[in-house]
């Protein structure tokens, strides 16, 4: 195979295309025929030859490029099942202080002492609901995106411990857990599948995966899978008054527990559990990847409550990352939509952990530097040179990065870091107090221009069907029906139509019905919520969460041009928007400086002049009188802190703001109440206490 670095385009070009055809033929053999066509080595390395490839050359990334395929499609053949309570992940610490922050947040938020946490392993498998019914499995279901996962029912009953019976449970009653195989289990299976051979796996992981996700519950069987209990879904009635009581109680009807399960009263003792499952790792008999902690009291669990994706009550503190040695072949900077310059490693390809590493992000400038962001030494010091071994580091599923360089077999240059931009030619500045570089090109910049076109395209934004990445750089520079901003998507069909010669249907690639289609999804999404529209646009710091928590407090389009427009630091508009919980200054600044930017306003107006924008409706919660009313806490809370009241406000469906002013519905007001007391008063708005407040959100 030729070596991606001396690559010209079209050779590149080629074989992605190659590359993109052989891969989705292996994916197709392995999850579809089950005749799998290479190893599993075989695929990383395509893939990760694949991956090399797309780095060098962003632009020609492909709209099918096999990087952006997860594993396994939904599988097809499963029924789908929407979790009544989500199925969500944990939040991941790394050190004993991000333990110990979890802690003190976890007191600050109830005001008081925690009391007890849990400790147990974090198992390396992958996570089922069990549903049962008076008492029989009625339901299983893998965890999928966390709102609908795939029903494997007979594949769960062909697992030894799962009871199909269970005495004295709650009428109805989802118990969650980990599938997952013991090492010797997974070696004999492997054995197996070469002796047959079959496909090996690549871990036990994926093998528990594998076998969990078969069509044929015969094949399941066949797979010693096992599960431990952890956690649970609905009930109908709570299980104990702790996790450990419930953990307990699980254990007494019959449902494996995890035997290094133990309560902890505070940070050193959670921290001594940690080491000592670290130090028993090797002995265990199944992968584990960290310690999860868990608050023991199961009422302020409740209070406690959730984040979008991660209870506020737990956190899975993780193992160190596995390291691995290679060659830096190479830094390339790549710009980003926002302007910035982004050096990438290319590595000679080591295994870390099981997959096959080749790009590691390098941060910044500073950081190959040797220094942090406030000017801190970083690795003594020591700065990263093209040609230098390194050591690679993946922590989770996260971008591979670079821990430690060795300086004995140092032969280059220190790196010189560019000074102007390498896609465009513009000067490339940084900002006081910023870490990193970027382009002052703005929309000049070809790379910003496709890259925000692609952000602009992208799933969480408008997400429009046969108009990926791919067909944005087509378009972009396309001199007969040039897309350069995001309205231009938008005017495609009637240029087109308009040109009489050159239509898209006679392109290649394209013909009649595929045209057609692409005008269609066009057309489909001139009307947009809210949310992905504020996404979409690009606004550094507007990610997809602050995008949904602004829309949530606009509601309309219209509200959010005028305010973001009128707002400057210190007035009523700026401050009304800072006062939105996850809304911090720098974003605030970063919306106010994009609309206030003459280039970046025409490009917007011109956009929303397209669309319809649909207005953000908040839906209801069950049982809540407060859903979609704006509430403001003013004085002392003495049952709660702020923290917890304005959570708890949110997760029934209302909105906490930080001053009074004619729209505010209810002003929850403790002991010293002052000023908004008398402004509530003034604009006729009810006032309750907290221990109204505390009967209204039906709290005890
Ligand atoms: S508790 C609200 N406990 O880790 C979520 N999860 O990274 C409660 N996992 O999706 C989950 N061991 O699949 C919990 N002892 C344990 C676990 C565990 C493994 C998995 C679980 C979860 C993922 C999050």
């Amino acid at each position: 195979m030729s070596d991606v670095a001396a690559m010209g385009e079209e050779q590149a070009r080629a074989e992605l295309a190659r590359l993109a055809a052989v891969l989705q033929q292996a994916n197709a053999a392995y999850h579809g025929a089950d005749a799998p066509v290479m190893t599993d080595a075989e695929y990383d390395a395509l893939k990760a030859r694949n991956a090399a490839i797309e780095a060098r050359f962003p632009l020609l990334k492909r709209a099918d490029s096999p990087s952006d395929q997860v594993g396994a499609a939904p599988g097809q053949g499963f029924g789908k099942v929407a979790h009544s309570v989500p199925m969500l992940s944990l939040e991941n610490g790394f050190s004993p202080e991000d333990l110990g922050d979890f802690v003190d947040r976890v007191e600050k938020f109830l005001g008081a002492p925690p009391g007890a946490f849990t400790a147990e392993p974090k198992i390396d498998g992958l996570s089922l609901s069990l549903r049962y019914e008076n008492g029989r499995l009625v339901q299983a279901a893998t965890r999928g995106d966390g709102e609908t996962g795939e029903d494997v029912t007979a594949n769960a009953l062909t697992i030894a411990g799962i009871p199909h019976q269970v005495l004295d449970a709650p009428e109805v009653m989802e118990i969650r857990g980990e599938a997952y195989l013991s090492h010797a289990d997974f070696a004999a299976l492997n054995a197996a599948q070469v002796a047959r051979g079959d496909k090996t796996f690549a871990n036990p992981r994926n093998a528990a995966a594998g076998s969990l996700r078969q069509l044929d519950a015969q094949i399941t069987a066949a797979r010693p899978l096992r599960f431990f209990a952890y956690t649970w879904g609905a009930l109908s009635q709570p299980l104990a008054a702790t996790q450990m009581g419930a953990i307990q109680r699980l254990a007494a009807m019959g449902f494996p527990t995890n035997p290094l399960t133990v309560l902890c009263d505070g940070p050193e003792a959670m921290l001594a559990h940690y080491r000592a499952i670290e130090q028993s790792r090797a002995t265990l008999g199944y992968d584990i990847d960290g310690v999860v902690y868990k608050v023991d009291d199961l009422g302020l669990q409740a209070r406690l409550g959730f984040r979008s994706t991660t209870p506020r009550w737990a956190l899975a503190h993780k193992f160190p990352a596995e390291l691995a040695w290679t060659r830096l072949l190479a830094i390339d900077i790549q710009v980003g939509r926002t302007g910035a310059l982004s050096p990438v490693a290319r590595l000679a390809p080591v295994t870390v952990g099981g997959v096959v590493v080749s790009n590691a992000t390098l941060h910044n400038e500073d950081y190959i530097a040797g220094r942090d962001s406030k000017g801190g030494v970083i690795r003594e010091g020591r700065d990263i040179r093209i040609g230098d071994w390194v050591q690679v580091y993946r922590a989770g599923d996260v971008i591979p990065k670079i821990a430690d360089v060795d300086l004995s077999q140092r032969q280059g240059e220190a790196f010189a870091f560019p000074q102007t931009c390498p896609e465009c030619g513009s000067p490339a500045h940084r900002e006081e107090g910023d870490s990193v570089r970027r382009c002052t090109g703005g929309l000049i910049c070809p790379a910003q221009g496709v890259e925000r076109l692609k952000h602009f395209v992208s799933r969480g934004a408008f997400d429009i069907e046969g108009l990926g990445a791919k067909q944005v750089e087509m378009f972009y520079n396309d001199a007969d029906l040039p897309v350069r901003t995001p309205a231009d998507i938008f005017t495609l069909a009637s240029r087109d139509a308009a040109s009489p010669l050159k239509k898209l249907k006679n392109r290649d690639g394209f013909g009649e019905k595929s045209t057609e289609k692409l005008f269609a999804a066009i057309e489909a999404r001139r009307t947009i919520p809210l949310d992905r529209l504020i996404f979409a646009l690009g606004i550094r710091h507007a990610g997809e969460v602050a995008a949904a928590t602004i829309a949530r407090h606009y509601r309309t389009w219209e509200a959010f041009e005028t305010a973001i427009t009128r707002a400057e630091p210190g007035n009523a508009d700026w401050n009304d928007l800072l006062s939105v919980d996850g809304v911090g200054a720098v974003l605030v600044g970063s919306l106010v400086e994009a609309f206030a930017n003459p280039n970046e306003r025409s490009a917007i107006d011109a956009l929303v002049a397209q669309l319809q924008v649909q207005p953000v409706e908040i839906r209801a919660k069950v049982d809540s009188q407060i859903a979609g009313k704006t509430l403001v806490f003013t004085g002392t809370l003495e049952k709660m802190t702020r923290a917890e009241a304005k959570a708890r406000a949110e997760a029934l469906g209302a909105k906490v703001a930080g001053s009074v002013s004619a729209k505010t519905d209810l002003l929850i007001a403790g002991p010293g109440a002052g000023s908004k007391a008398k402004e509530a008063e003034k604009h006729g708005v009810t006032i309750i206490s907290e221990d109204d407040w505390i009967a209204l959100s039906g709290l005890k």
